[in-house]
């Protein structure tokens, strides 16, 4: 799976004096991580990009309980360096190959006093950024150590605005908003900045395994600070030597476009674990579930079940007929009456309801080539799920069916830890690689943030934490803003696929008129390339589609891209998104925008310039207006090349959806 090659060089200073620092930069030389004792030998990092300090003397370190803290009285003991030049192919993702290219540094640390603990600092700096991480080596005097804050900050040169979603968001499913560092709580990360300077700063971190999630409290205008989500006794992380942490992860780029466009979360990740992965497919599905939403259908049993056989089938009918991947159907399990988050122990994940004949269900979508998404929601008691666990993957994977939406809702895993605590990371992470013992591919809902782990296991498909679609059907508030979709690519979207479900024609819910899908027919449409994920829902029932031209797009459009590029955005007010399919020459464009209409010029420059193109332009209508006319709808067809030039009119919170055909 590897191409390219791998050089690292390989070397140690010995023994440097107490006060002294190293750096190491990015291959290019733009970007230089340096880190630094002080008098007290506390380390400090400082970065530069350009000649220019953007990140200063910043913390380090932890306090541990009953222990002394690690922050201070270090030597440098030695440090090593390291270079890293390859490309690695993705089993599926938004560009097939990645480019790793990267230079490293590890300072190990020692303190200088009894009882001379050893912390070291792995530091890997790229063109578009840097990822640094703590490991505790294996040592005499640390074995078992719990961790009750991580020091580590964020202290930049001068007050930036910043994006982010708030703490108090359950599931990271809130609004992105704009302030200074001083208007916020906790904010979850991704956590992305735009500078005074100019430039667009992201903060995350990359695989986040047997640890907390890091969030991020301000210390004033200009700091932040780790704050990592606690157990329940307070606890920060319990771990025991040899140890490392995720990486706190940041990338720095020019333009907004270029956060989306970088791969250093995947890179940092271990490659993946999953020897034959021919299983795992990226696909569309439908499913029996936005009617659910709407309240046309129960998921408990009753007179307006919708996980019957009947429906089903024809749900099976409609994704045979239209190629698409899979089909989900929620509510097909026993466990659903009454107040489901409070009684997760009545929910099987093998006992159908009686109008569910889950046999005949799972032959029928066998025979035409379907595979069923099976719902399995745990409603965060992962104690019951775990007790079923091996009896209904066993029972799925005996049909051949390779894919399961989790769902955890209810705000403590097990009644006592959150999810991305120590406890939840860990417990959510098990379901993927018990799936993966049985070839079954997760979309996760109700997830820790995810940190791109899916790279390592790749049946990690796709994730919720995102403010998604079905806010749109019953949210007291209106339904998710104009200004959304346009703010969450370059946040939660920098945590990889979100499983955001658009796809939705018909916008209006009779049974609460107090929302809608506030958009207009296109935008529904370039969402598809706009934001990313390799199992990408199309939200409607079949019906709502019936004799709709602007469905071709939904039907044609992949979900595995070859290379993908935002040509042009501002976070907030408008993205444009092109992406190639993986397997074919076609190019897929998107384009959104706020609750402003504008118009745009789209270069088509990223064409193949030997070649001429079919463009077929799903367009916002002359009249369209996501208020008043949210469905007027355009089509056209025309010749293009990669010289020119294709304007578009976007609507209020509007989009355009293109389709480019090699000929
Ligand atoms: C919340 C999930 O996000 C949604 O997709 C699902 O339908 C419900 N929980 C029920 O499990
Ligand atoms: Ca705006």
């Amino acid at each position: 799976m590897k191409t390219g090659s791998v050089i690292a060089l390989f070397y140690a200073a010995a023994l440097l004096s107490s006060c002294a620092g190293s750096s190491v930069s990015s291959p290019d030389g733009s970007i230089s991580f340096r880190i630094d004792l002080d008098k007290e030998g506390r380390p400090t990092y400082e970065v530069s990009k350009d000649g220019e300090t953007v990140i200063e003397n910043s913390a380090l370190g932890f306090t541990l309980k009953d222990a002394a803290p690690l922050e201070s009285g270090f030597r440098i003991e030695s440090i090593e360096k390291a270079s890293t030049d390859t490309v690695w192919e993705q089993v599926w993702g938004e560009s097939r190959f990645v480019s790793d290219r990267h230079n490293e540094m590890t300072v190990h640390l020692q303190e200088k006093a009894s009882p001379n603990r050893r912390l070291d600092i792995r530091i890997r700096v790229f063109d578009d950024g840097f990822g640094f991480r703590y490991e505790f080596p294996e040592q005499e005097n640390l074995n078992d150590f719990a961790i009750m804050d991580e020091l580590t900050e964020f202290r930049f040169g001068s007050p930036h605005k910043a994006w982010w979603i708030s703490r108090k968001d359950p599931y990271y499913e809130g609004y992105g908003k704009k302030t200074g560092f001083t208007q916020i709580d906790t904010a979850y990360t991704p956590f992305t900045i735009e500078g005074s300077d100019g430039r667009f700063y992201a903060i995350h971190e990359a695989a986040l395994l047997d640890y907390a999630k890091m969030n991020l409290v301000p210390l004033d205008s200009t700091t932040l600070k780790a704050e990592l989500t606690p157990w329940s006794d307070g606890t920060k992380v319990y771990a025991e030597a040899p140890f490392k942490t995720p990486w706190r992860t940041m990338i720095i780029s020019d333009t907004p476009g270029g956060l989306m466009e970088s791969r250093i979360m995947l890179n940092l990740n271990e490659p993946c674990k999953i020897e034959d992965t021919s299983w795992i497919r990226p696909g569309k599905y439908v499913g029996i579930w936005w009617v659910l939403h709407k309240d046309e259908y129960t998921w408990y049993y009753g007179p307006r079940h919708g996980a019957n056989t009947e429906l089903t089938r024809h749900y099976i009918d409609f994704a045979a007929e239209n190629g698409f991947a899979g089909v989900l159907v929620e509510g097909w399990n026993k466990g659903w009456e009454g107040n489901w988050m409070k009684t997760s122990e009545n929910f099987s994940f093998t006992e159908a309801y009686p109008d569910y004949d889950f046999d005949t269900v799972m032959k029928y979508a066998g025979s035409k080539g379907v595979q069923m998404i099976i719902h399995n929601e745990t409603a965060a008691n992962l104690d019951h799920y775990f007790s079923q666990i091996d009896e209904a993957y066993t029972l799925y994977s005996r049909y051949g069916m390779h894919y399961v939406k989790t769902g955890n809702v209810n705000l403590l895993i097990d009644g006592k830890e959150e999810h991305d605590g120590q406890y939840g990371v860990n417990r959510l992470h098990a379901i993927v690689e018990k799936a993966a013992e049985y070839r079954i591919c997760i979309d996760e809902h109700e997830p820790a943030m995810p940190t791109g782990v899916s790279r390592t296991w790749p049946n990690l498909m796709t994730h919720e934490a995102v403010r998604g679609q079905e806010h749109d059907a019953w949210e007291k508030d209106g339904g998710n803003t104009p200004e959304h979709t346009t703010v969450i690519p370059f946040i939660r979207g920098l945590a990889g696929p979100m499983d955001f479900t658009f796809g939705t024609f018909d916008f209006e819910n009779p049974k609460y008129p107090f929302c809608r899908v506030n958009t207009t027919l296109a935008k529904q449409l370039a969402l598809y390339v706009v934001i990313y994920s390799p199992l990408q829902m199309a939200s409607d029932a079949p019906e709502s589609y019936e004799g709709k031209k602007a469905f071709d797009f939904i039907r044609d459009v992949p979900c595995d891209w070859h290379e993908s590029h935002v040509l042009d955005a501002s976070i907030g007010d408008y993205i444009v998104t092109a992406r190639r399919d993986r397997d074919s020459e076609d190019w897929y464009l998107g384009a959104i925008t706020d609750e402003n209409a504008r118009d745009i010029s789209v270069k088509l420059d990223f064409l193949d310039p030997d070649a001429e193109y079919t463009a077929q332009i799903y367009a916002d209508g002359e009249e369209a207006d996501w208020k008043t006319a949210p469905t007027a709808f355009r089509y056209e067809e025309r010749s293009v090349d990669s010289g020119d030039i294709l304007p578009m009119h976007l609507a209020t919170s509007g989009g355009c959806a293109v389709r480019f055909i090699k000929k």
